[in-house]
């Protein structure tokens, strides 16, 4: 049967949308609580809905009552203290799995490129209902970073370049994608992160906000490109070469954060 998925995403994998007045906003993110979750880079999350409505961030498959990742439940002391991100969150009307803030500290383009992943959102995910995607809302104004995003981990030739301005709105297959950021700042990065359900309302949201599956790559000078990607080929030579020597196989699972 398959799943049911967004048009929209087939070309790229993911979608911009119109860009958000994130001004006009108070700065929620740094009234809600943060628990230590690390996850490509330095990060923290904040969640605002969860599997069982308590402050943790753990994939909705584990423990009791496993299941994919929709059926969020908010976190009322959270969600009291963001109320215009809850409702961000909720705008689409579309299934709301995992829903929360990330905190990443600074991080450069080779960083990045090893910390290209997949997600794991559709682990569970019943035949015949919507495919999981995520939501990426930009919160802090990050002029000088960005999102990678690419078909395959360590082949450059495809790699979409997305800026991260405040209000920076996009939609992302993420288990399609190998994605992370690059953050060149001096301080920490907050973006709203959700997981929602394929269908009709997330398209009609898509539709509305005028999502485009090609944006213009952020420039990135040729020298700071080929150094990344160098990087990243000699870390991943480095970690498969200690994971040799213990006569293990690399556990390359895809990422649950
Ligand atoms: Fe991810």
């Amino acid at each position: 049967m398959g799943y049911i998925k967004s048009a929209a995403l087939e070309e790229t994998g993911y979608v911009v949308l119109d860009r958000y007045n994130q001004e006009l906003d108070p700065k929620e993110w740094l009234d809600i609580e943060f628990v230590d979750w690390k996850s490509s880079g330095e990060t923290r999350f904040a969640p605002l809905a969860s599997k069982e409505g308590e402050i943790e961030c753990n994939g909705f498959w584990h423990g009791q009552n496993p299941r994919t990742d929709k059926d969020g439940v908010w976190i009322p002391s959270q969600v009291e203290k963001a109320p215009n991100l809850t409702r961000r969150a909720q705008e689409p009307g579309a299934n709301v799995g995992r829903c929360r803030v990330i905190e990443l500290q600074p991080t450069d383009y080779a960083d990045c490129l090893y910390n290209l992943h997949q997600d794991d959102n559709n682990r569970l995910n019943p035949d015949g209902t919507g495919w999981v995607v995520r939501g990426f809302f930009n919160l802090t104004d990050d002029k000088e970073s960005y999102f990678v995003l690419r078909e395959n981990r360590t082949d450059p030739s495809i790699e979409h370049r997305i800026a991260l301005p405040a209000g920076a709105q996009l939609i992302v297959d993420t288990q399609r994608l190998w994605h992370a950021t690059t953050h060149n700042s001096e301080t920490a990065r907050y973006c709203l992160i959700t997981s929602w359900e394929s269908g009709p309302e997330l398209d009609a949201y898509i539709a509305k906000y005028n999502g485009k599956a090609r944006v213009p790559n952020v420039e990135v000078s040729q020298d700071i490109l080929d150094a990344g990607q160098a990087e990243q080929a000699r870390r991943i030579a480095e970690r498969a070469a200690y994971y040799a020597a213990k006569g293990k196989a690399e556990v390359t699972a895809m990422s649950e954060a």
